[in-house]
């Protein structure tokens, strides 16, 4: 039975028909939070949310475009390309004042994505809050995390680094990954999100001189409470 509580925040996916925006819809409409499915056509955005109501039927989910989702979620992720990561961003702005919005981006540019190449900003991370301003709190996650991992009923090994300017922003993200079934860590302001994000083609080397399917980073050293 999944637990939908009134007060819980509603989640806008925006580019929530792609790979990684499906399997956080999966997840966090299976813990119980309404999402929104944003798209750059109302249709496509339609068939997104006709198919996570044949996996969690019971959660309310709507479809939009990408303009009404960011208005209508009081939490915003963001979930495309990162070629059209500020074009989107650009194109939502005002709806964002106030809210938490979450960026998975990772700036990998083929055909080298093995190799890290960071923008000029110092992150995707950092670039978005620059266009944003402190007016929305930026809070990067799950650059590590494969789709498909997402999209299946299976445990996630490897870690979530959150990163954002504010811990009560970071806190919020955290208890989400932990809700979508992964452990998350506060990994300090913005900027630091360019370690997540290059880890990604480190992660990628590893996959391939390794044969492994879906490396990850795991954070040792935690506190005993027993
Ligand atoms: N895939 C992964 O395993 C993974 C892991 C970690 C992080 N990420 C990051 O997650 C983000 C999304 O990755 P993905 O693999 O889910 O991407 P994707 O499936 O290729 O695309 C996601 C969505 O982006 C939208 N989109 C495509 N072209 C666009 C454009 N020109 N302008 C605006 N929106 C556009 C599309 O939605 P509509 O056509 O419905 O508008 C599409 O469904 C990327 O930044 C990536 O770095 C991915």
């Amino acid at each position: 039975m999944v637990d939908i509580q009134a007060n819980r925040e509603t989640i806008a996916i925006l580019g929530g028909t792609g790979d990684l925006g499906t399997g956080l819809a999966m997840r966090w409409s299976k813990a119980g939070y309404k999402i929104v499915i944003g798209s750059r056509t109302l249709e496509k955005a339609r068939n997104a949310v006709a198919n996570l109501q044949l996996i969690s039927p019971e959660t309310p989910a709507d479809a939009m475009v990408n303009a009404d989702a960011a208005a209508a979620g009081d939490i915003v992720v963001l979930t495309v390309p990162a070629e059209h990561q500020l074009a989107t961003l650009g194109g939502v702005k005002t709806a964002l004042t106030g809210k938490i919005l979450i960026d998975v981006t990772v700036p990998l540019v083929p055909p080298k994505v093995g190799t890290v190449q960071l923008p000029r900003e110092g992150s995707a991370g950092k670039r978005a809050q620059d266009l944003l301003g402190e007016d929305v709190m930026v809070v990067t996650a799950f650059q590590n995390i494969a789709a498909h991992l997402l999209q299946q009923d299976v445990h996630i090994e490897c870690d979530v680094l959150v990163a954002g300017n504010k811990k009560v922003a970071r806190d919020k993200v955290i208890q989400l990954a932990e809700e979508a079934g992964m452990t998350a860590w506060h990994a300090g302001p913005v900027e630091n999100s360019a370690a997540a994000e290059a880890l990604t083609s480190i992660l990628i080397q590893i996959n391939r001189r390794h044969d492994i399917s879906h490396s990850g980073i795991k954070i040792v050293g935690q506190a005993d409470h027993s």
